[in-house]
């Protein structure tokens, strides 16, 4: 029997209230493009994040900073055009949505409109609370993004683990309850103390999301190249690392390069 699209169960910002409600964890994992959404779709990821990680993995920036929202938009179609189940959240890039709430409510809608992904996620507590007022307003799922937030990382100098200290962490429990109030459908914690990230997803009722942020949240987030070995050269405490593909890809690569100029491949069989 062939499966059409119609017939898949897709996944919902409503079912990830569910879940966290019967206490299922959530798999999200990023994408950004469709040979890799279409991998990770079929094997059952809950959630595809269109990360502006892209600018890091695919383009090969220092940062998240030079990614356009043109390029987003470009990577969350090649996605969406391979998802047939997961929720797609695509992340608004810097300089998208911090101008203004105008701004930010046209970067949403361009993002929704063009790739058609089915939310958007900003950075940021009540500094971007009128841009997040915006979106929300136009029927856009919005979620939030507090802790080591990479768009700042000017700001913070470093990449180490954030709200070690009382009042950052006061700042971001407080910021977390304001995305929740007003009106975010879940929430991503990045590299901050277990404990904290423990204690913030049991004060919200909408799903929290840890990269870095320990066990006691409602879900897992990581970067796919990282967890695949693709990326080899980062190495922090909070990654898993599920395969060698990286190292495949080298051996498979090598294998080829003699194969050709050994003339082994191509064989009688394949060629006409
Ligand atoms: O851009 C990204 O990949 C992210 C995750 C690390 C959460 O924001």
């Amino acid at each position: 029997m062939s499966v059409h699209k119609s017939d898949i169960k897709k996944v919902t910002t409503h079912q990830l209230a569910a879940m966290k409600e019967r206490g299922e964890k959530i798999s999200m994992l990023t994408a950004y493009d469709y040979s890799m959404a279409k991998i990770i779709d079929g094997a059952g990821i809950d959630v595809i994040l269109v990360g502006d990680s892209a600018s890091n993995v695919m383009a090969g920036n220092e940062t998240t900073l030079p990614i356009t929202l043109d390029h987003m938009i470009y990577h969350a179609t090649s996605v969406v055009n391979a998802v047939d189940r997961a929720l797609v959240v695509v992340d608004i890039p810097f300089g998208s949505y911090q101008g203004s709430s105008t701004e930010a409510l046209r970067s949403a809608i361009r993002i929704m409109k063009e790739s058609g992904g089915h939310a958007v996620k900003v950075e940021g507590g009540k500094e971007i609370e009128d841009s997040v007022k915006r979106i929300l307003s136009a029927g856009i799922p919005v979620m939030g993004h507090l802790g080591l937030t990479p768009q700042s990382i000017y700001k913070f100098g470093t990449y180490t683990v954030r709200a070690k200290e009382e009042a950052e962490a006061q700042k971001l429990i407080d910021d977390a309850k304001l995305l929740e109030e007003l009106g975010c459908f879940a929430l991503v914690l990045e590299k901050i103390p277990s404990a904290l990230a423990e204690r913030v997803a049991k004060e919200l009722t909408i799903p929290v999301i840890g990269i870095g942020a320990g066990s006691g949240v409602d879900g897992q987030v990581l970067v796919v190249h990282d967890m695949l070995g693709i990326t080899q050269d980062f190495k922090p405490r909070f990654l898993r690392r599920y395969a060698n593909i990286g190292g495949m890809m080298t051996e498979a690569v090598q294998h080829y390069i003699q194969d050709v100029k050994s003339v082994d491949f191509p064989n009688e069989k394949e060629q006409y």
